[in-house]
Formats: structure tokens, sequence, C-alpha cells
């Protein structure tokens, strides 16, 4: 079995790769964050000597470099994003080098293109706003000029919903993000704000694009046998290939929870664009992969199991509220 490498395997996506991969390959963590995890170690990468041991002793022969600073909230200091993500990946890749491991695999995001009209292809024209995206777009750059390294860098776009078998979702705190944001407070009948009403879509709220973790982690997966067997580097865009607009997600949670919302429209936060769609088609074409698991029904369902099941465990969401 082959020995792979989860940076950030303490967060939402980093832990349910690791349960989803972990009867596929041999599969290690490490995570700045202490984990329940046997095999998820406490490492911070700006460590390098720490770094450097693990790695020297377990030898991976790929990495998943999910680690990063992931809040995207322009309020937060960016020395944060410029050290976990820039300085970080730049580490990463120096002990790679050093290790001889060759091929990684590096979780991206939707927000450093220019936004548009039209589904977004991998080609579409970068302008990376925030300081988020900025530093994202610098750790591509990084591992593209990397010789002797194969990498898939993915794009992702919204990533939502949780695993079915384990249970297990996402819990960041502050929750910030739409989909478990929307849920929870509905099902606990508290206060939800929506940020803006007044975008250039529809009906005025803006327009994403949700991927269920479950495709997200077979993208991943699809990835992972792409680089052993091709040993080429590649880019994709990993996304359901639709829009839901902010009002469309309300109307679907309501028509599921049967509660009444209580709803809050204020005004949009700062950076917020109006539209972000994924043209997913090289990844269908390339990975075979397509997002089989990205319906809002199922999303929805799934999200309200994994909140029962840590409201069950006595934890609670936390939120941040951007009221202008
Ligand atoms: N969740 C999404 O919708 C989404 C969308 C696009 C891209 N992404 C990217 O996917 C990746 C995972 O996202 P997530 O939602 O799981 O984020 P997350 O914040 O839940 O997890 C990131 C993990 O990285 C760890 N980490 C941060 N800095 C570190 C460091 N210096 N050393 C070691 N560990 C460190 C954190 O402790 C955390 O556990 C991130 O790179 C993010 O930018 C996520």
């Amino acid at each position: 079995m082959k020995k792979i490498l989860i940076t950030g395997a303490n967060g939402y996506i980093g832990k349910c790769l690791y349960y989803f991969l972990k009867k596929k390959f041999k599969i290690i963590g490490i995570d700045k964050e202490k984990s329940s995890e046997k095999k998820i170690t406490q490492c911070n990468i700006l460590n390098k000597k720490k770094l450097n041991n693990f790695i020297k002793k377990e030898k991976p022969e790929l990495i998943i470099h999910l680690a990063a600073q992931s809040l995207v909230d322009e309020t937060i200091n960016k020395k944060k994003y410029y050290d976990n993500n820039d300085k970080a990946t730049k580490s990463l890749l120096e002990i790679a080098k050093k290790n001889n491991i060759k091929k990684i695999i590096f979780s991206s995001t939707a927000s450093i293109y220019q936004q548009s009209s039209k589904p977004l292809k991998e080609n579409s024209k970068i302008r990376a706003l925030s300081t988020y995206a900025k530093t994202k777009r610098l750790c591509e750059k990084k591992i593209q000029s990397e010789k002797n390294l194969k990498f898939i860098i993915l794009r992702f776009f919204n990533v939502c919903s949780a695993l079915r078998s384990p249970i297990i979702g996402e819990l960041h705190n502050p929750e910030t993000h739409l989909i478990p944001t929307i849920v929870y407070k509905a099902m606990y009948n508290k206060k939800i704000y929506i940020y803006g009403s007044d975008f250039n879509t529809f009906d005025g709220t803006c327009i994403r694009d949700y991927i269920h973790i479950k495709d997200i982690c077979l993208a991943i997966e699809k990835s992972i046998k792409y680089l052993f067997k091709n040993n080429r580097s590649n880019i994709f865009n990993i996304g359901n290939y639709k829009g839901l607009s902010n009002k469309e997600i309300i109307s679907c949670v309501r028509k599921k929870i049967k509660n009444n919302l209580n709803l809050k429209y204020v005004n949009r936060r700062k950076g917020d664009v109006s539209k972000l769609i994924c043209n997913s088609n090289k990844a269908k074409k390339i990975l075979n992969w397509k997002a089989n698991n990205s319906n809002i029904k199922k999303i929805i369902d799934d999200e309200m199991k994994w909140i029962f099941k840590f409201n069950k465990m006595g934890i609670k969401r936390k939120f941040k509220n951007y009221l202008l």
C-alpha cells in the first residue's frame, strides 16, 4: 500500500479525507493542532526541523497539501495568511525535495479567478483579490516552478456537507460558510444574516457552486491515481457545474426543515463577488470525475446528520457576524 501524507489533516477536508482514504492507502497526517487520531501528528509545517524529522522517518510517496489559513476574512492579520499558506508551502516543498518526494496534490481555490457570468475554466482569467486568494495563488506558482516535482492543483469551489460513514463534517471556529450556517441556524431557530441582496444576479443574492465533501474526496482519490499512473502535472477545477443563489438555498432549507426561518438581509461583506460557477469538464474528461453527490437535497440531508451528531456530543457551532 502506498504511503500518503495529508497536511492539515485535522481540518474539515483533511479529517474527512483521512477517513475516506484510510482503507485504500497507508495514510498519515500532520496538523499544527492536536488531533485525537493516532496517525495524525501535531506538527507545524513552519517548524522545518520537526517536519524534516517526521518526513525522513515516514517517507511518504505523495503529499496532499491541505494545511492553510483557510478562513476568508480580510479583518484577519495578513501575516497569518502569508505564514500558513505561502511560507508554509515553501517550507514543505523544501523538505519534500530534501527527502526526494516527487508528487504533490495541492488544494487551491476558485477565489483566485476573476468573477465571470460564465462557468470558470482552468484557463479563465486569474484575479486574486483577497489576501487568502493571493497567498493561495503564490503557493500554486511555487509548486509549478519546482523542477522534478509532479503536481495536481485542485481548485475547489464551495466545499460543504458531511460524509455519511463515518458521519463527519465541518466544524470551523468561527463558522463562516453558508451551508453549515444556514442549516444549523434553521434547525435551532437562530437569526440568519444574508450578506447582500443587491448583487447583479437574477434574485439579487450571490451565486456560488456548492460541492459535496464526498465528491471532493473522490476527486482527490482520482488525482492520486492519475499521478501514480501518468506521473504528469495538471490543474483541475472541482465544482458542481451549477450555481445556486443564497435565496435558492434558503428555499431548499425551508422546505426540508419546515421552520419559519429567522432571516435578516444586511449589507454585503467586503470582497464578495456576485457569481462563481465551475466548469468541471476538464476533470470529467481527464480524471473521469463527476460531482455525483452534490445535489442540494443530499447536501442538506448529510449536513443535518452531522449537526445531530455533534450536537449530541454537546458541541455548539460558533459564528462570527459581519455586520457593516
Ligand atoms: N472548505 C472549502 O470550501 C475550501 C474551498 C477551496 C479551497 N479550500 C482549501 O482546502 C484546504 C482545506 O480546507 P478546510 O476547509 O479543510 O480548512 P480548515 O481550516 O478546516 O483546515 C486547515 C487545517 O490546516 C491546519 N494548518 C494551518 N496552518 C498550518 C501549519 N502551518 N502547519 C500545519 N497545519 C496547519 C489547521 O490547523 C487546520 O486544521 C485549504 O487549503 C483551503 O484553502 C477549501
